[in-house]
């Protein structure tokens, strides 16, 4: 009995486990990590650089390694960001994540375009592809050890989205991309990074889709779940049951870009702060969803939070602008929240 209250107490973070660090607590499981902007990896925001390096041991870029960052003109690449983002990671001897090789979003137009402004033939465009592949990956070679090569390519019901990269080169576009990618570095290992794949109809297409690169030898390390959770979705069943699809591909799985919405759509509740009850639901949440990660240590081989502090998360500007969002396990002060001790008393 005094176990088990023990054990309900530290699940909602009443007792507190100061001192604790994330990367210690899930050593023998996974790595654990968070999405940096620019403001942490150059250590101007000391505090957010300074709970990366006491709890993380692997990142992720938030914005500053997609296409619009690293190649905004045809043949023009902008490396300081990345570069210094890479250089962090390296300084604290960290896993670096790459993120994203090809994706429909945060790609300028003209990477579908000629010169004239018409759609670009599909050789065209394979050949920017390669190109641009070669040379972010080619740069980093050996220094960033996992990219997301392709990011979002299906549609909820398991079908390929219709982006441009899917309407002009069809859907061998992604088997091209791992190809590029391994040819610029074969030691990194490479992902199919997606959000919503707990859904039985968006996960049998990522499950058909890696398969078939599997069939043609194409090599795929790990799926990415991103993880953009709610209170209630997806179930722990879902999670638990999608965890286990995809390691019957014998492939590992990342969760991604965790964090966890408990606003409701279209409003800002909590401009002034989060209800007790609200915080310790949230801490509840993430310890199951932890408990799924842990039971599967050794598949799940990553995970990655989509920001370091409440205040970072992109949830603040969507879908709304300018809303209050709690979806991490620290508060805009940087202090860690219930959700951070619920987490850790986990494992
Ligand atoms: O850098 C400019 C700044 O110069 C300008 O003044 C300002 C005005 O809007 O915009 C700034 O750029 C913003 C950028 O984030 C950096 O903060 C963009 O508007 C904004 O659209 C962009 O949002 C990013 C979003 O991807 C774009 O799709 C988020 O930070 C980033 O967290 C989010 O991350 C994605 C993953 O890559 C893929 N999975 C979903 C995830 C969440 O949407």
């Amino acid at each position: 009995m005094k176990s088990t209250v023990l054990c309900g107490l530290l699940m909602i973070g009443l007792v507190s486990s100061a001192g604790a660090q994330l990367k210690d607590r899930f050593k023998d499981c996974f790595r654990i990590g968070a999405a940096l902007n620019q403001a942490q990896f150059d250590e101007r925001d000391t505090r957010g650089a300074d709970i990366v390096k006491a709890q993380f041991n692997t990142i992720s870029p938030e914005n500053v390694l997609k296409w619009e960052s690293v190649h905004p003109k045809p043949d023009g690449y902008t490396f300081e960001q990345a570069d210094r983002y890479v250089a962090f990671g390296e300084k604290n001897d960290m896993f670096v994540i790459g993120h994203t090789l090809v994706w429909h979003s945060q790609t300028p137009r003209w990477v579908f375009e000629d010169d004239k402004g018409a759609p670009l033939s599909r050789e065209a465009l394979l050949e920017r592809m390669r190109g641009h592949i070669q040379t972010v990956v080619g740069r980093y070679k050996g220094r960033i050890k996992g990219w997301d090569v392709v990011n979002e390519a299906l549609n909820e019901d398991g079908t390929f989205r219709q982006s441009p990269w899917f309407k002009i080169i069809g859907e061998e576009f992604i088997a091209k991309a791992f190809g590029f990618a391994h040819e610029a570095d074969p030691d990194a290992e490479l992902y199919y990074n997606d959000y919503s794949l707990e859904n039985d109809a968006k996960r049998n297409g990522a499950i058909a889709l890696i398969k078939k690169l599997q069939e043609q030898g194409i090599p795929v390390t790990a799926v990415g779940l991103q993880g953009h959770d709610k209170m209630e979705s997806p179930t722990i069943e879902q999670q638990a049951a999608a965890i286990e699809a995809f390691s019957r591909l014998g492939i590992k799985v990342n969760i991604t870009e965790l964090d966890i919405d408990v606003l409701p759509a279209k409003l800002n509740p909590y401009p002034d702060g989060l209800p007790d009850s609200v915080q310790q639901a949230l801490a509840r949440r993430y310890a199951d969803l932890f408990g799924v990660f842990v039971k599967d240590c050794g598949v799940v081989s990553r995970v990655t939070f989509w920001g370091v502090t409440d205040g970072d998360s992109w949830l603040n500007n969507w879908p709304v602008r300018g809303r209050t969002a709690y979806p991490l396990l620290f508060d805009r002060n940087g202090q860690p929240k219930p959700a951070f001790n619920a987490v850790v008393g986990v494992k």
